[in-house]
């Protein structure tokens, strides 16, 4: 355990959740708690990572913890056991839902006068924003004018526009360039240390991006029997990075114990 850390509050609660589409069983029993990571002396919000191959339900668990669709069985619950909120919840999709007409500083305009912001506080906040995540000269482009990173930092400003306790994103890390995975990572810890019960959970295939931010991961998988798979996934492993020294610190990545991890988690991967 990395001295001065613990675990308090539950913040979000998610209980055996289950989900069919079109009778294939999707999601089934899905349980977990991210719990309030508490440093001393700092606040750290937490970054949790989703973890499982593709197909496996990722997507569909995230649009069910943020709201977007209702479950077939099981509850989400925040900070003591009360229902998120509708727009507590922020995604961030893959494909960069930013309009391709408006320019970068009106997408986020936008945002705050959808999210229910005045026009002075929605302009306020645009403007904070643009300067913390370094976009400031770039207020006047068109999404099309934009790399991918930079593009991923503009989608993940948008749901910043109207403060929120929880980011989700899904695949953050696909497309971008080993430089923008870095700064997108970078910024990924910067938000969910804004506040002390700030929670951004990743989505995301790629083990060892999520290794390097997150402080905890869950991997969600099926099971299998007689060499096929049984149908619906459940979290199916659990990895807290803080107790085991891997959260938090710099030049982690080299570290044989993380790279050991990261061919545990991908044998695992293989299987599920
Ligand atoms: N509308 C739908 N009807 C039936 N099956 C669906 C539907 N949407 C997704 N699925 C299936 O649900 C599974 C999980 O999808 P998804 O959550 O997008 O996976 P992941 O994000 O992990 O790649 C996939 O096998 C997919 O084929
Ligand atoms: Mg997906």
């Amino acid at each position: 355990m990395i001295p001065g850390a613990s675990v308090g509050e539950v913040v979000l609660d998610v209980k055996e959740v289950g989900l069919t589409l079109e009778e294939h069983l999707i999601l089934d029993g899905v349980t977990f708690q991210v719990k309030d990571r508490i440093r001393e002396g700092i606040t750290t919000g937490q970054v949790v990572a989703l973890l499982g191959p593709s197909g496996v339900g990722k997507t569909r668990l995230l649009r069910i913890i943020a709201g977007l669709d209702a479950p077939d069985s099981g509850t989400v619950r925040g900070l003591q056991g009360e229902e998120l909120p509708a727009g507590t919840v922020g995604v961030v999709f893959q494909d960069y839902p930013l309009l391709r007409h408006r320019t970068v500083e009106s997408n986020l305009l936008l945002a705050g006068s959808i999210g229910g912001l005045s026009a002075a506080r929605s302009e306020a906040r645009t403007q904070e924003l643009l300067k913390t995540f370094g976009m400031e000269d770039r207020a006047g482009f068109y999404p099309g004018q934009l790399s991918g990173g930079q593009k991923q930092r503009v989608a993940i400003a948008q749901q910043l526009v109207v403060p929120r306790r929880f980011l989700l994103l899904d695949e953050p890390f696909s497309g971008l360039d080993p430089a923008a995975l870095e700064d997108v990572s970078k910024l990924i810890c910067e938000v969910a240390n804004l506040d002390e019960f700030n929670t951004v959970m990743i989505v995301t295939h790629d083990i060892r991006a999520a290794m390097a931010v997150s402080d905890t991961l869950y991997m969600l998988g099926r099971a299998s029997k007689n060499g096929k798979h049984v149908p619906g996934a459940k979290i199916v492993g659990e990895y807290d990075l803080v107790d085991r020294g891997l959260a938090w610190q710099k030049g982690i990545m080299e570290r044989p114990d993380f790279v050991a991890l990261e061919h545990e988690l991908r044998g695992l991967f293989r299987t599920l």
